[in-house]
């Protein structure tokens, strides 16, 4: 169940948020090396679990029953790839190959407080339609990030977001939505990865939320994968997915979550 309640939070917490959002941005950067043709997503997955626990988190999906779905979550990480948006599974019988993108999405838990945070790598050399869909929606992240600021809308956020991604004639995933993060993974608000400007309500100074767009190749239209986890598109075409968990602060967001440690990690590769 989503847990009815808006995340807001006094700075104690935003702290505690502040420490899971860091294990989980260093967890990436450490994951980098291993992203290659080859490897098990199940391996990804322990080496996930083992870094989270040896930081002194918890990985957060384990054990979790998000709002959808009737039984919780078996592994760390959800790992999708190409024609899968989000909650794909790890398995040993799940091997990376050379042209393939493949998104990594994970939540960290600390004394009991959530964040959550997903990128998508190439796996090898990728073809250049492809570096643009994971271009273009690394940008559409910033896009909504920049919407961010106390007082501000919330249909701002998903404006700015789907009015990028149209421009360049993807779209975005249909139902799938980012939201409020603390507490628990999934909160309120609600946070659209489309919108109206001007429009939904304001957001309040010390919510902390996870902004997400999913963006596919072709049709937003989605569809249960046959595992009966994975979400995927309809047309088979590729998504890409990049998250940020941030606290809506006066003027801006204050974003918690890093991809640095994976571009340091990118560029020793
Ligand atoms: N990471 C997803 C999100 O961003 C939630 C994962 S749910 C789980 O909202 F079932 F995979 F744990
Ligand atoms: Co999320």
């Amino acid at each position: 169940m989503k847990y009815e309640g808006w995340a807001i939070y006094e700075e104690r917490d935003i702290s505690r948020i502040a420490v899971a959002a860091d294990i989980l941005s260093r967890l990436f950067g450490y994951l980098v090396p291993y992203i290659r043709p080859g490897v098990t997503t199940a391996e990804l997955d322990e080496r996930a679990e083992a870094f989270i626990r040896s930081e002194g988190g918890e990985p957060a999906f384990k054990g979790y029953k998000p709002p959808f779905e009737d039984v919780p979550y078996p592994y760390t990480l959800c790992v999708s790839i190409d024609q899968e948006i989000v909650h794909g599974l790890p398995s040993t019988q799940r091997v990376l190959c050379t042209g393939q993108i493949v998104s990594i999405d994970c939540g960290v838990r600390v004394e009991g407080f959530h964040a959550d945070m997903a990128y998508t790598f190439p796996v090898g050399e990728i073809a250049a339609p492809v570096q643009r869909l994971l271009w273009v929606t690394q940008q559409a992240l910033e896009r909504g990030i920049a919407q961010v600021r106390a007082g501000g809308y919330l249909g701002d956020i998903g404006n700015a977001i789907h009015s990028f991604v149209k421009s360049y004639t993807f779209a975005v995933s249909e139902q799938l939505t980012g939201h409020g993060v603390g507490r628990y993974m999934h909160m309120l608000p609600d946070v659209p990865n489309t919108g109206k400007p001007g429009t939904g309500p304001r957001l309040p100074e010390n919510l902390v939320i996870a902004i997400e767009p999913m963006v596919h190749m072709g049709s937003r239209r989605i569809r249960k994968g046959a595992d009966g986890w994975a979400v995927e598109t309809r047309d088979g075409s590729l998504s890409a997915h990049y998250e940020h968990t941030v606290v809506v602060r006066p003027g801006k967001a204050q974003v918690l979550t890093s991809f640095e440690p994976i571009h340091k990690a990118l560029a020793h590769v």
